[in-house]
């Protein structure tokens, strides 16, 4: 049994994709469902969705706004491994479970638009992998488009993502006359038909580039070729595990997710190359996934999922053992332990009773309002994951209740959210205000959305003037009460009870760094 256990951690490959809105991440899930046979054919993704939205409504604002607020798990077998692939909600609704599924993940897919190259979004995606290193395999899509200059496209992430890249195939052509790829360590050419997306391609595979066939099917464009890999050989960095390993070497792939084509050679590599489940640091010791004894920790808490039950759901990433269903866990945090027979799966979105998950698997835990983000399971020991962090908000709204008399349900309402991680709650130290701090628009939607529903508390927002905040760290008690009574009026106290600074510009906010250089301002913190 052991072994068997050991072989199934070893086969995991849990990842996200991270992109900006636009970029083809929808696209490439799909196409990458399709290879691994959870869907028969492109374009049922998006019909699921819209089936499920006439079919339910679990959450009301999901469908007015016909966008998914839930970060999914899929799971498909591939070439031998099981892949984990986590949803990251992406447009309008981008939030801190965004930046929280990366803490839960061991590797990442860039997707990037290469007509456009690196955007703001992937810029701050990648800031957050680089907290733990993650390391990342690049998409440059849509090369049935005019896209530009290829070398450039490495060069701008090189320069703006400060990660070495390492071409593994190379686009011959573009637009519309994309032919295809060269695989730089296969010596293969491989063709490109247009119109064949939604399905898996029979490709022509010519092997060696100086092959006769070569010439034949891509004319002077070979010529191109031959004298681009020159320049690319030089100029870029050969593949190599362990930079990758290390989060400073991105393998680079080009292709198109709407046609189905590169796709297949990026998941070929991403599947061999992406690390099996890795060890995770906790306050005390590090956490190996071949432990024998289960642990994992909640990276995310979603409400309503199921309209039959007012439930919410915790996300909880395993990160060492095996879970079976009915086994006993220990909540760390609440010091007990219980018996869990109804954690879920959530296979292609739908909830499924679970019989067994492994390390790298993420599972489903009913909450009942015992959960928190960054709540550790052990099968015993006293261990706490960390690197769960809270980011700094950069959108932030005063509260006003329409009924004032149900105060004390919105403060009850706000901290539970809070510690959903919802949202972020702020009450200044110097006034009885109540601020929320978001890191997507969204969030304060489904907050308001969620007081009405579940704590029956009608709120409404109000602009007010804070630009970014941060968590306040100093040993010297003196200097925070020198801090407090300089600038008392942006202080607040966190959901938890931190001292943070808000503050009303960034220019404040350096000039007061440069005022108090013992005191750091953190951007993140750690539950
Ligand atoms: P996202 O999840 O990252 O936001 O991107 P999504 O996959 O939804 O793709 C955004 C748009 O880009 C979509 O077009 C999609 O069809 C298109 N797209 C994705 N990959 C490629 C590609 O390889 N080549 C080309 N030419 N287009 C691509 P849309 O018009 O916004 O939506 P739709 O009506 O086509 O669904």
């Amino acid at each position: 049994m052991a072994n068997t256990v050991q072989q199934e951690i070893a086969k995991r490959r849990t990842f996200a994709i991270i992109s900006h809105p636009d970029a083809g991440k929808t696209t490439i899930t799909e196409k990458l469902l399709l290879h691994g046979k959870l869907i028969q054919e492109a374009g049922t993704v998006k019909g699921r969705k819209a089936s499920k939205h006439a079919t339910s409504d679990w959450m009301e604002l999901e469908k007015q706004r016909g966008i998914s607020v839930t970060t999914s798990v899929m799971q498909f077998p591939y070439n031998g491994r099981i892949v984990n692939l986590l949803d990251t909600p992406g447009h309008e609704d981008f939030s801190e479970d965004t930046y929280r599924t990366l803490t839960a993940v061991d590797s990442a897919l860039m997707v990037i638009d290469s007509s456009k190259g690196v955007e703001d979004r992937t810029i701050k995606l990648m800031e957050v992998c680089r907290l733990r290193d993650t390391p990342i395999v690049t998409f440059m899509n849509k090369l049935d488009r005019d896209i530009r200059d290829p070398i450039e496209l490495l060069d701008e992430v090189e320069d703006v993502l400060k990660i070495h890249c390492a071409p593994v195939t190379w686009p011959i052509g573009m637009g519309k006359s994309f032919k295809g790829v060269y695989h730089l360590l296969d010596d293969t050419i491989h063709l490109y038909q247009s119109g064949l997306g939604h399905t898996i391609q029979e490709q022509r595979i010519i092997q060696g580039i100086d092959n006769p066939e070569a010439e034949a099917a891509l004319g002077g464009l070979l010529d191109d070729l031959k004298e681009e890999l020159e320049l690319v050989l030089g100029a870029s960095h050969e593949f190599n595990m362990e930079e990758f390993l290390a989060g400073r070497l991105t393998p680079v792939f080009f292709g198109t997710a709407l046609g189905n084509f590169g796709v297949s050679q990026m998941l070929d590599k991403f599947v061999e190359w992406a690390p099996a489940p890795l060890p995770r640091a906790t306050q005390t010791r590090e956490v190996d996934a071949s432990e024998d004894k289960f642990s994992g920790f909640v990276f995310k808490i979603q409400a309503n999922m199921d309209p039959q039950h007012r439930d919410r759901i915790a996300f909880l990433r395993v990160c060492s053992g095996h879970y079976v269903k009915g086994m006993k866990m220990h909540h760390v945090r609440l010091k007990r332990d219980q018996q869990i027979s109804n954690a879920v799966n959530f296979i292609a979105g739908e909830r499924e009773h679970l019989e067994v998950a492994y390390a790298g698997d993420i599972i489903g835990l009913h909450n009942h309002g015992n959960l928190q983000i960054g709540d550790t399971f052990t099968q015993g020991e006293e261990l706490k994951f960390t690197g769960i962090p809270n980011f700094a908000p950069e959108l932030f709204r005063r509260v006003r209740l329409k009924d004032p008399l149900k105060n004390k349900a919105l403060q009850k309402g706000l901290i539970q959210l809070s510690e959903e991680g919802a949202t972020q709650v702020f009450r200044p130290l110097n006034s009885n205000d109540l601020i929320l701090g978001a890191v997507g628009v969204l969030q304060f939607d489904v907050v308001a959305h969620r007081l009405k529903a579940e704590y029956k508390v009608e709120c409404i927002y109000e602009p007010v003037a804070v630009a970014t905040a941060r968590w306040v760290g100093c040993d010297d008690d003196k200097i925070i009460e020198k801090l407090k009574n300089k600038a008392g009026e942006n202080l607040a106290l966190d959901g938890g009870d931190n001292l943070t600074y808000l503050a009303p510009t960034m220019v404040n906010l350096n000039l007061t760094k440069e005022r108090f250089p013992e005191v750091e301002f953190f951007e993140t913190r750690e539950h």
